[in-house]
């Protein structure tokens, strides 16, 4: 701690978030994701996103609200550099605006596997313990469904993050999770409340 580190718990959220900084091609894809009322990642955890790719070595992701692609450039940018980003959306405005940020960041389409759907549709088609990580931010209420779904397509030794579990709709999939024998959790304060679980194996 020096005399520039902030003590109060706001003034640590605006050092936490802003200790990166984050480039044109995120910014660009935030500004488009105000103006579709799409609520992003914060720069925090999509750090954290970046950090587990990077650790885990991830060549095969799965995403659950793709959003405007602030996340997914999060992931890609940690994933190995063949690795394939599976992201599923219901919103084709949403998707497109993902599809174009990740074209600005230099990723070719071969990177990304973009699918239009709603997410308890398109789970159940992908395959078993074939994914490193997984990361969910889609619909609040269907979170204990992705939770169900994830443990089952994650590799052992794989990890899946929700993010806003302090959210109402969000909050019992803490619980689940921290029921689940196959997984080995831990909840970060950051944004919302992220929670993370490695697969156990
Ligand atoms: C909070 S946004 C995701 C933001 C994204 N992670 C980012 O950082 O840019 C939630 C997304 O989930 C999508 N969504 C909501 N319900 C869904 C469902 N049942 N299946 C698939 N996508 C869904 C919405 O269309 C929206 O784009």
């Amino acid at each position: 701690v020096t005399s520039d580190t902030p003590t109060d718990s706001a003034a640590l959220r605006d050092y936490t978030e802003g200790y990166l900084g984050e480039d044109e091609v995120l910014t660009s894809a935030r500004r488009r994701g105000t103006q579709l009322g799409c609520a992003a990642v914060g720069a925090a955890t999509g750090a954290t996103l970046q950090f587990l790719a990077t650790v885990l070595r991830a060549k095969a992701v799965v995403e659950i609200g793709t959003g405007v692609g602030v996340s997914g450039l999060y992931l890609l940018r940690g994933m190995a550099r063949d690795g394939v980003l599976t992201s599923i959306d219901v919103d084709p405005e949403h998707q497109n605006a993902a599809k174009r940020a990740f074209a600005d960041a230099g990723f070719g389409p071969g990177r990304a596997r973009l699918i239009m759907g709603r997410a308890l549709d398109v789970l159940p088609r992908l395959t078993d313990e074939a994914y490193d990580l997984l990361f969910v931010d889609a619909a609040k209420s269907e979170y204990l469904s992705y939770h169900q779904q994830g443990a089952r397509l994650l590799r052992p030794g794989g990890v899946i993050a929700f993010d806003n579990v302090w959210s109402g709709r969000a909050a019992e999939v803490a619980r689940a999770v921290r029921e689940d024998d196959r997984l080995t959790p831990v909840m970060w304060p950051i944004g919302d409340g992220l929670l993370a679980a490695a697969k156990v194996g």
